[in-house]
């Protein structure tokens, strides 16, 4: 049986991170939009990943409905630092307690780099933005968040797959 590592990435850190993952495993690696829900059985073990975007994994939702009866390890992967509350947030937005009992989750730090941004998100990003500059008694948060927008961070680090990597060897030798 096969396996394989399925990503959507929209400015590469969740390929990169997809990638490293898939050579150190010599999985298969695939955008998850070429993937078919009929080659679910082909595999035996599969990772999804995606970046998040306004506190959403892309294309969690299809992911969750396909893989309702397959447990699957997930990664997201977002602008934060591994911070604990952040990490919080992105499973509460994404997932369900069943959900997260039934597969296996885990972040990657990314990085953000608002340059690149195009299209409504920029849009919506720039209005964010004049707000956050004009509001006066700026919060932490809010204070971090405009800093992002002069700075572009990255987290990204092969030393970060460590994790996801050891816990699918230990299931690809499970089963
Ligand atoms: C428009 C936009 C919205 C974002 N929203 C969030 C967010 O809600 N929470 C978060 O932690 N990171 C957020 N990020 C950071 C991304 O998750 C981060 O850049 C991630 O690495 C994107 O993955 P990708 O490079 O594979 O596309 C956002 C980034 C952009 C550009």
């Amino acid at each position: 049986m096969k396996n394989i590592v399925l990503y959507k990435s929209k400015y590469g850190n969740t390929l990169q991170y997809a990638t490293w993952i898939a050579e150190e495993l010599d999985w298969e690696i695939r955008d998850f939009s070429k993937f078919k829900k009929t080659e679910i059985s082909n595999y035996q073990n599969i990772i999804f990943g995606s970046g998040v975007y306004m506190g959403k994994m892309n294309k969690i939702k299809k992911v969750l409905k396909w893989f309702k009866e397959k447990p699957i390890i997930i990664f997201a992967c977002a602008g934060n630092n591994n911070v604990e509350k952040d990490i919080n947030d992105i499973k509460n937005n994404n997932f369900n307690e069943e959900q997260l009992a039934f597969h296996k989750f885990f972040y990657l730090p990314g990085g953000v780099d608002f340059s690149k941004v195009k299209g409504v998100f920029k849009i919506m990003l720039n209005v964010f933005k004049k707000y956050l500059e004009k509001k006066k008694n700026k919060t932490k948060d809010e204070k971090a968040i405009l800093k992002g927008f002069y700075n572009p961070t990255n987290y990204v680090n092969k030393g970060h797959i460590e994790e996801i990597v050891s816990y699918a060897k230990k299931i690809e030798d499970f089963k």
